[in-house]
Order: C-alpha cells, then sequence, then structure tokens
C-alpha cells in the first residue's frame, strides 16, 4: 500500500492554503492520500471482482434491486441476477444471444462481428412483482423481452419467458456504441435512443402502455441534434401527479454550424401525460423543452475554460422529492487537453430558466434570442390537467397556437449554471478523465459529508470530498484513488448502495463490487486516522475503524 505517512498538521495546512487558488492549477491535494493498485485492492478482502463470465464484455446496465438484495446487470449477451452483498455468491446466469441466421446477417451488412453483431442487453426495467423488461441490440436488430425473477429471491428464479420476445424499436438503440435511456413508469416505456439502423434518427419515445405512442419531431434538429443520451429521471413538480415531468440529460452538437463549442450538455424535459397535438405534433411531444448546462471555469486570461462533454449525472434525493440534487460530470470536448470536473445543479435554477424566455431565431440567418412576443395560454411546456391547467385534461385541449408555438421553441434562452457558479471539483493536466460518478451522505464524528464516488477512464475509482474553506472557496480532499479492474478501462457504470456501503463499478471488461471504507489502510496510529480525514472513519481507541453515530470517542 502506497501510504503517504509524512502526511503532518504542518504540510496539511501548507497544502491547504495552496487549494483552488487558480482552478485551472492542479493543486497538490488532487493526488490521492492512499492509492491502491487492484492486486492490494483484492488483499484487503474489501472487494470482488465478477468472475464468472470470461468471455463475455460489455458490463453497463446496472439495475438495483435492494428489496430483493439483487443487482440485474445488463452484459453482451447475458443478463445477470447477482447478490448485492457478493456478487459471485451464486450468481444467476441468462444467455441470451441472438440466433446464428441474425448474426450473419449483420455481419453481410458490413458490422463487426465481436464489437456490433451480438445482442448487448442495454434496458433493465422492472416490470411488475415477478417480471423484468429486458431490451438487447440484437445484433442491429432489437429486440425485447420478459425475464422472470420469482417473487422473493430465495426462489431462485430467473429465465426468460418462452415466446415473449418482441420488437425492440424505439426502445433499445440499434449501433450498440449509441447509448439509450429509459425508464418504465405507469406500464409506459419513456426512452432516449436511436430509432434505425443507420443511427441518424434519435428520438425521445413512449411506447408499451395504454397511452399514444408519442416521439419528439423527426430530424428537427432544433429539439434534438446528434444527441448522445445519458440519463433520465422522474421529477415531481408539485404534489400533484399531472404536473410529475420526466427529465432527461445529454448532449449534443450545437444549433449553430461552426460554433464553439462543438458540443452542448442539455437538460431536457417532458410531461408525463402528453399525448401530443390534434392540428399539428399529432403522436409528437407537445411539451418537450431543453436548456443549456454549462460548467465552467475563468482561466488565468480570463477566459472561460467550458466542460461540455456530459458524461454522467447523478441524481442525490433529499427529503423533499421535488428538489432533489443533481450532480453531473463533464469533460472537455474536442481534444485540446484533457480535463474535467464535476458541477451541481439545484431544482430551483432548473426550473427558473424553464419558467424564463425561450430561444428564438426569426430564420437561417438570424442569431438566438430571447423570445419577447406574446407567450400563449397555457405557457408552453405546462402539463395538462396540473395545478394550472384542471381544466385542460389533455394537451389535446390545448390551443392550436400553444403547438405550433412548441415546435418551433424547444429551448430555453437562458441556461442552467451550477451552484455557487463554479465547479464542485476540476480536474485539468492530468493524464485522465472523470467518467462516471456516485455520492454517498456520511453521517462523521463531525458532522454530515457528502463523499462523491468518481470513476475514471483509467478504470479507478476516486473518493473524493469538498470542504467549505470560506465564502468563496473550497478545499477538495481526494481519501483514496482504487484501481477496480485488473486493465486500466474506463469505467461506464457505477452504483452505490449505502445500506450495504458497497459500491458497483462496471466497464467493458468487468464487473467490480467494494467497500465504501477501507479504514485500517490509514495507519495503525490515531493521528493517522484523524488526519485521514475520511468521514467514514474515526479512532475507536484501538484501530482506525467505521465510524458509528452511537460510537463513543
Ligand atoms: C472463451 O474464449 C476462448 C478463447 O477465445 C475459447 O477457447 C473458449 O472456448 C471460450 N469459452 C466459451 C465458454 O465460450
Ligand atoms: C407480470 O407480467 C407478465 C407479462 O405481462 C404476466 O404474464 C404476469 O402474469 C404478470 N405477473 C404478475 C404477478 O402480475
Amino acid at each position: 500500500m502506497q501510504l503517504d505517512c509524512l502526511w503532518t498538521v504542518h504540510a496539511l495546512l501548507a497544502l491547504s492554503s495552496f487549494a483552488l487558488g487558480n482552478p485551472l492549477i492542479n493543486d497538490p491535494l488532487a493526488a490521492p492520500r492512499v492509492f491502491i493498485s487492484f492486486k492490494e485492492l483484492r488483499s484487503t478482502g474489501t472487494a470482488h471482482h465478477f468472475a464468472y463470465l470470461l468471455n463475455t464484455s460489455d458490463y453497463r446496465i446496472l439495475r438495483m434491486d435492494e428489496d430483493h438484495d439483487r443487482m440485474y446487470v445488463g452484459s453482451k449477451d447475458h443478463i445477470l441476477s447477482l447478490d448485492l452483498h457478493d456478487i459471485n455468491k451464486e450468481p444467476h446466469i441468462i444467455h441470451w444471444p441472438v440466433s446464428e441466421r441474425r448474426r450473419m446477417e449483420c455481419l453481410v451488412s458490413g458490422k463487426d462481428a465481436n464489437e456490433e453483431c451480438a445482442n448487448f442487453i442495454r434496458l433493465i426495467e422492472p416490470w411488475n412483482r415477478t417480471q423484468l423488461y429486458v431490451c438487447g441490440t440484437g445484433a442491429y436488430n432489437p429486440v425485447c423481452t420478459f425475464v422472470n425473477r420469482g417473487r422473493k429471491p430465495q426462489e431462485e428464479i430467473f429465465h426468460l419467458e418462452p415466446g415473449k420476445v418482441e420488437s425492440g424499436k424505439g426502445k433499445c438503440s440499434y449501433d450498440p456504441k449509441l447509448n439509450s435511456v429509459s425508464a418504465l413508469i405507469n406500464g409506459e416505456l419513456y426512452a432516449g435512443v436511436y430509432v434505425d439502423f443507420m443511427g441518424t434518427d434519435s428520438a425521445i419515445f413512449r411506447t408499451l402502455g395504454t397511452k399514444t405512442a408519442m416521439r419528439t419531431d423527426q430530424y428537427n434538429s432544433r429539439w434534438l441534434n446528434d444527441p448522445t443520451f445519458i440519463h433520465v429521471h422522474l421529477i415531481p413538480d408539485s404534489a400533484e401527479r399531472n404536473d410529475d415531468k420526466l427529465y432527461f440529460f445529454f448532449r449534443e452538437k450545437s444549433s449553430e454550424m461552426g460554433q464553439s463549442p462543438v458540443t452542448q450538455a442539455r437538460i431536457g424535459r417532458i410531461c408525463l401525460n402528453d399525448d401530443g397535438g390534434h392540428c399539428c405534433l399529432v403522436n409528437k411531444w407537445s411539451t418537450f423543452l431543453k436548456a443549456r448546462l454549462i460548467c465552467s471555469v475563468p482561466g488565468a486570461d480570463g477566459m472561460e475554460t467550458h466542460f461540455d462533454e456530459l458524461r454522467d449525472v447523478y441524481i442525490q434525493p433529499t427529503q423533499d422529492t421535488k428538489n432533489p440534487v443533481i450532480y453531473g460530470v463533464f469533460s472537455v470536448s474536442g481534444s485540446v487537453f484533457k480535463g474535467s470536473a464535476v458541477c451541481v445543479y439545484s431544482m430551483a435554477d432548473i426550473r427558473m430558466v424553464f419558467n424564463g424566455p425561450f430561444a428564438h431565431k426569426e430564420g437561417p440567418n438570424y442569431q438566438w434570442v430571447a423570445y419577447t412576443g406574446k407567450i400563449p395560454y397555457p405557457r408552453p411546456g405546462t402539463c395538462p390537467g396540473g395545478t394550472f391547467t384542471p381544466n385542460m385534461k389533455s394537451t389535446k385541449d390545448y390551443p392550436d397556437e400553444v403547438i405550433n408555438f412548441m415546435r418551433n421553441h424547444p429551448a430555453m434562452y437562458n441556461a442552467v449554471y451550477p451552484v455557487h457558479k463554479r465547479p464542485l471539483v476540476v480536474r485539468t493536466n492530468v493524464d485522465y478523465e472523470f467518467t462516471a460518478i456516485t455520492v454517498d451522505q456520511v453521517t462523521a464524528a463531525d458532522g454530515n459529508y457528502e463523499v462523491l464516488f468518481l470513476g475514471t477512464d483509467k478504470g479507478t475509482v476516486q473518493k473524493v470530498i469538498v470542504l467549505p474553506r470560506d465564502d468563496l472557496q473550497t478545499e477538495e480532499l481526494v481519501l483514496e484513488e482504487v484501481e477496480v479492474f485488473k486493465v486500466p478501462t474506463p469505467v461506464t457504470t457505477m452504483k452505490i448502495s449505502s445500506k450495504r456501503q458497497q459500491l458497483y463499478v462496471s466497464s467493458a471488461v468487468g464487473l467490480t463490487q467494494l467497500a465504501l471504507h477501507r479504514c485500517d489502510v490509514y495507519g495503525e496510529a490515531c493521528a493517522d486516522c484523524c488526519l485521514a480525514r475520511d468521514p467514514y472513519c474515526a479512532w475507536d481507541g484501538k484501530s482506525c475503524s467505521r465510524y458509528s453515530a452511537s460510537q463513543k470517542r
């Protein structure tokens, strides 16, 4: 273990006065206190590396089922059901490859045998008490089916339902490289996907249920412009369920040719109960709006450095379900230099932007401006049957002028800025980028902390806390950096179980489970334990161990 034993109070003070003086100069605190290699991690006994499927790859979908103590995993040709306590303990494995005929058809169309002509599982949603709904790319021919997982884990049931395979079009992309996102809500499947073989027709789709099938306006680059879908999450707006909105997080090409930046991070939303228009926008969302997410820092020369390449989103629930905290991980788009950042957004700021001016463009040769004309009623983007529209039960009842307005004004003029107008964490001049995030709320001896777990493109996870220093500055501590795979490979997905104090990390080559803390690696002495400043750990009189609120210090 590479432990920095020279960490003294003196050094700590010296370093903290240096922190974030210039955010573009990588401050020394970004170096981890402890670095743990994959081999060392295994020797600590605090991790499990999933080892059953040697030949499969592309572990990507991690669907937690905390009630059943299971995690469902989607990978290449396989669906897994794993024990959350130990992912290697009696895993249930379903092999769901494509037929030989389909594989040949895929190969004949010029696609790659290993990277494309297989069934990459990209959607796992709970369907009812016994079944999961699962979709895969089906070698460029998306397919969905039901998986029976039993009522209780003790039943040891995990198998495909025979004879239930259906088309996955509009639910899962054809190309495994085009990420899809999905949410199954009240029997309706909402998905951000590419709908066609060529991968040019992107859409937010609604299928499967009893409501009308819906999508975004086709080939309308004002709505979606080559998006990469990252995340989807239902966030209520009020106690009135009709106001419920589904938020999509994605990045897309900026709408102006030659405009900098080339990529923009976006938050988009739709009303769950949108039924489309009746004059126009028939079977198309009539409440779709989007806004830009900004994550940037001022550089030494006064120019902003923008992090526009949204990579992952984590939604931290709070007591108030209407106001979760949104964490985004971004990297620099283009390849001038490597850099990434974490920005935090509040729902209050997001709602303010959606309630603000619409972006307007008079014609192809005009600039985007704030729309200042008359805004039709009900305000575009309002959900039917909600707090402000109790008498309009469906978007089909909306006046034509509302629907027409929506079609041409899907974007908000103002952008959403992060809390405190700056990133929480910035990394530049390093040889890696962040690719994934999850957050844990921890009660420590001296108060509550948000602990960030940040996955990198070199197959490590950094455990980070950010402490306020004064009104303007924060101090960042990288408590540990852990190598979670045998070979350096980008982290694709991370899920956390606070209840079990475990983190689950996936990549193209593997799946690893690790404990949120390894207090004893900080050393044998009381001082080592306290100076580590790991909120999970405390000196119990004999050793550095997991702090619990009931424990006397
Ligand atoms: C796994 O791959 C190796 C080498 O490519 C091959 O020899 C072996 O038969 C494969 N095993 C399975 C179960 O497909
Ligand atoms: C769950 O859904 C499947 C597929 O629609 C259905 O066959 C099954 O009866 C349902 N089970 C329960 C318990 O509702």
